[in-house]
């Protein structure tokens, strides 16, 4: 065979593998909503950025790409790994070539120090396969926990995604869904029936909006597939590409909100709710923040904002939602948070207002104390900047739970509205005032007389402000500029922990 037509053959397998399962097959993909592999991956990169590797691994005339498509590229300038999936080749089901090119671009990612990004559209295990495909997973799963902690990990659902499949994004670091076209399940609706006589749709079970608002399992939900990507992209925008980085800068934007405004957010009676996402977009650059699960566990916010064009990690209590009392969710959801950014070098900006813990058998029972811990293990394991917002409530176990100095804030302001105290009014004078009270007159106008008095004795931040607790009472009004002198006092810290194997969080 001459060179012309060993060229010519080689343009065949060029044409087949990019072709994918054929039109039928992507004509099917379509039909539902959803894009081709190659598709997703050219939304994704830069134009022409995108660089394919182990093109031709396996059978590649009869099985394309293998059912998935490995390479890296530019994602704004910056480089990524990414593996996409390809439904239209036997399902993109996972066998033993296929999970060799997984392994090999995560192996690529980790080396180069770069981020890893998993595209998922699998009818799972290839059943041909057997335990040759059931390894394929273990050693992806492996290779997600060794790179835990060292390079960003995204999982993007866009498809099925079943069984212990599942596991592979459930080790990453965030998780994207697909309205409409992804599911997430261990067991299908047909074994639950059998097993359990449930009924239950697939959406039902493991749809988006059930991982997003339910089970917390997914952290981002897209409308369609390019708003999940635009989510991706705009996530990579606020991390560091390994955790020997630091994240990147941009040019600062003012906040679009009135810092006059931060005097009319919290209201003046202390039981009234409020949005403390308001006082967030009056604080950060652009009034940007890509809130990490906004429909899950709402009596707390988490996610990215930059404050003066540099990336912090924000987290707030909710007072609008369960009077923003820490729960059990509440407590997965920041404590999973806070080691995030601590592991990538994200300050922690926190903004307190907090009652307590939430109280009830349903909490107790499902081990409030052992997820509560959760939150006070990371806080105090973290050592990236830490400055803690007092905003009103500072409540008990909550408030030091809550990023206070003991937990090595470096940074703690306070508003005038803060009230710190080992609980609120009402509750403290009902047990130190109970005979006053019952022997009083009128109990009720007592009741008032010794709230106020506790109040204005105990609940403020001025005690633990003579104490040291507090680094400065603020002007609400100067709150952006009060973060952005501490987030450069602490730009150089460096803070050591006793070497450990690795600590025991509780979980
Ligand atoms: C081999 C598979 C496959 C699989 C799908 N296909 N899943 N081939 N192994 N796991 C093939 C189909 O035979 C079909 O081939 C093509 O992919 C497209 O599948 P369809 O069924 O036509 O697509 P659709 O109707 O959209 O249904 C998608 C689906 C369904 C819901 C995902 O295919 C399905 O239920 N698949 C099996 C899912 C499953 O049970 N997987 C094992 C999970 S357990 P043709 O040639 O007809 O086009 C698991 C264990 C992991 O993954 C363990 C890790 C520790």
């Amino acid at each position: 065979m001459g060179i012309q037509e060993k060229l010519e053959q080689l343009q065949v397998l060029r044409d087949k593998v990019q072709s994918g399962g054929g039109e039928k097959k992507i004509a099917k993909q379509y039909k539902v909503g959803k894009k081709t592999a190659r598709e997703r991956i050219n939304y994704l990169f830069d134009p022409d950025t995108f660089r394919e590797i182990d093109v031709y691994t396996g059978d590649s005339i009869n099985n394309p790409s293998e059912g998935v498509v490995t390479g890296y590229g530019l994602i704004n300038g910056r480089k990524v790994y990414i593996y996409a999936q390809d439904f239209t080749v036997n399902g993109g089901s996972l066998g033993k070539i296929h999970a060799l090119k997984i392994c090999n671009v995560m192996d690529l990612a980790l080396k180069m120090g770069a981020p890893i990004i998993g595209l998922n559209d699998s009818g799972g295990a290839r059943i041909q396969e057997g335990v040759e495909a059931l390894n394929g997973y273990g050693e992806i799963f492996f290779r997600n926990t060794i790179a835990s902690g060292v390079i960003p990990q995204l999982s993007v659902i866009m498809g099925p995604c079943a069984g212990g499949a599942v596991y592979s994004p459930a080790l990453t670091d965030f998780i994207f869904m697909v309205d409409g076209t992804s599911q997430m399940f261990i067991t299908g609706p047909q074994v639950i029936k059998a097993v359990t006589m449930e009924e239950v749709t697939m959406e039902q079970l493991g749809g988006a909006l059930t991982h997003n608002q339910t089970s917390g399992v997914a952290h981002f939900m897209g409308e369609d597939e390019e708003h999940c990507l635009d989510m991706v992209k705009q996530l990579l925008s606020f991390l560091p590409f390994n955790n020997l980085e630091e994240p990147p800068c941009y040019a600062v934007r003012e906040p679009e909100v009135d810092r006059e405004e931060l005097l009319n957010i919290v209201p003046d009676k202390p039981q009234k709710p409020y949005d403390v996402k308001k006082i967030i977009y009056a604080l950060v650059d652009g009034s940007e923040f890509l809130e990490v699960l906004p429909r899950y566990a709402k009596n707390a916010v988490v996610g990215f904002a930059r404050v003066n064009g540099q990336s912090v990690g924000i987290i707030a209590n909710q007072p609008s939602f369960m009077a923003g009392s820490l729960d059990i969710n509440a407590s997965d959801k920041i404590s999973r948070f806070i080691r995030f950014c601590d592991a990538f070098n994200i300050p922690l900006v926190t903004f307190m207002d907090v009652p307590g813990f939430l109280p009830g058998t349903a909490q107790e029972f499902g081990g409030i104390i052992r997820h509560g811990a959760k939150v006070l293990y990371a806080y105090s394991e973290a050592t990236v900047p830490k400055i803690t917002v007092i905003l009103r409530k500072a409540y008990g176990g909550a408030y030091i739970a809550m990023c206070s100095s003991s937990l090595r804030a470096d940074i703690v302001y306070a508003w005038p509205t803060s009230e710190i105290a080992v609980m609120g009014p009402e509750g403290a004078v009902n047990i130190i005032n109970r005979n006053e009270i019952a022997d009083a007159k009128n109990s009720e106008e007592e009741r008032d007389r010794l709230v106020q008095e506790y109040r204005d004795n105990f609940a403020n931040p001025y005690v633990a402000s003579a104490r040291g607790y507090v680094s400065e009472v603020i002007d609400p009004r100067d709150t952006r500029v009060k973060i952005i002198d501490a987030l450069n006092m602490l730009s150089s810290k460096r803070e050591y922990r006793p070497r450990k194997k690795h600590g025991n969080l509780p979980v």
